[in-house]
């Protein structure tokens, strides 16, 4: 296997040489925040969103980061890579602690770490289920807290189901590491932004373009019911890019593989990502 090239605290090395603290506070309270930043073709995919996104995780916890020097780290880590497609994982922890203490010190300096994954952008249909959104109240934070997105989705796998569709009380929140799309009735629906789920940007992108085209979206809350009831679902992420989803485990779905609408706005994100 190639070595893998990675940065620790502003120091490039190969992945295997990193070594971290066991007081590092993302080891013992994943009190850290971390970015998916997608490249496709050498050319980054909404860098700048991405850069945005994890200033705004930070700023939620206060975690100190120089967003400069992350950004440049990111970029070298991409420039000097071997391969065209792929992603940068990125994490900002508060900090390696003394002694464990949920009261961190003021005095603890921002601790960060990054790797390139090689990754082939390929779409592919899903199996999915749906499960109780089991996770905090902060959701649109950027958290490495995903404990409730790994037990859901680890039993999704276990049922032979690639991804989970999260709900609260019956309403639609978003895939355990995705967010969720629907189609019926000629307009294209999401759940809206909230507490409750990650801004995707993949997902704002998407909205974007597919406005621009003049086809209907709509941001709302929906229910279990309205995912029976859609001709289409679709799931996106920065690693998933669009994923149709073709069965939800123990439910009789209206699901229409060659949706015309659905193949519209897969041709739409196609034409804008992967270019
Ligand atoms: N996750 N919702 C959740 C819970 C996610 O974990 C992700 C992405 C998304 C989609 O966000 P974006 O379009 O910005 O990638 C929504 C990344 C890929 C991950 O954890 O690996």
């Amino acid at each position: 296997m190639n070595q893998i090239q990675a940065v620790y605290n502003g120091k490039f090395d190969f992945l295997d040489k990193i070594k971290i603290s066991p007081l590092s506070r993302a080891y013992t309270f994943s009190d850290s925040v971390y970015e998916v930043i997608p490249f496709y073709n050498l050319k980054i995919i909404a860098f700048d969103k991405h850069i945005l996104r994890l200033k705004n995780s930070c700023k939620a916890l206060s975690i100190a980061i120089n967003i400069d020097a992350t950004s440049e780290e990111i970029m070298h880590l991409i420039k000097q890579c071997d391969f065209k497609d792929g992603y940068v994982y990125y994490q900002a922890s508060r900090g390696v602690d003394d002694i464990r203490s949920h009261i961190y010190k003021e005095s603890i300096s921002t601790e960060t770490f990054g790797y390139i994954v090689e990754h082939a952008f390929k779409p592919k249909s899903l199996k999915v289920m749906f499960c109780e959104d089991l996770r905090w109240q902060r959701c649109d934070i950027k958290s490495t807290s995903l404990l409730g997105n790994v037990m859901s989705m680890n039993f999704a796998s276990e049922k032979g189901c690639d991804e989970v569709i999260m709900h609260k009380n019956d309403l639609i929140t978003e895939g355990g590491a995705s967010n969720i799309f629907f189609i019926n009735n000629d307009c294209v629906y999401t759940p809206s932004l909230s507490h409750n789920i990650l801004p995707g940007i993949t997902r704002e992108l998407l909205i974007t373009k597919i406005k621009e085209s003049g086809i209907r979206v709509e941001e709302g809350q929906y229910t279990i019911d309205d995912l029976i009831n859609a001709k289409s679902i679709w799931l996106t992420s920065s690693t998933k890019g669009l994923a149709q989803v073709s069965e939800i485990l123990d439910y009789k779905t209206n699901l229409e593989m060659d949706n015309m609408l659905f193949k519209k706005c897969e041709e739409i994100f196609k034409n804008n990502f992967f270019i």
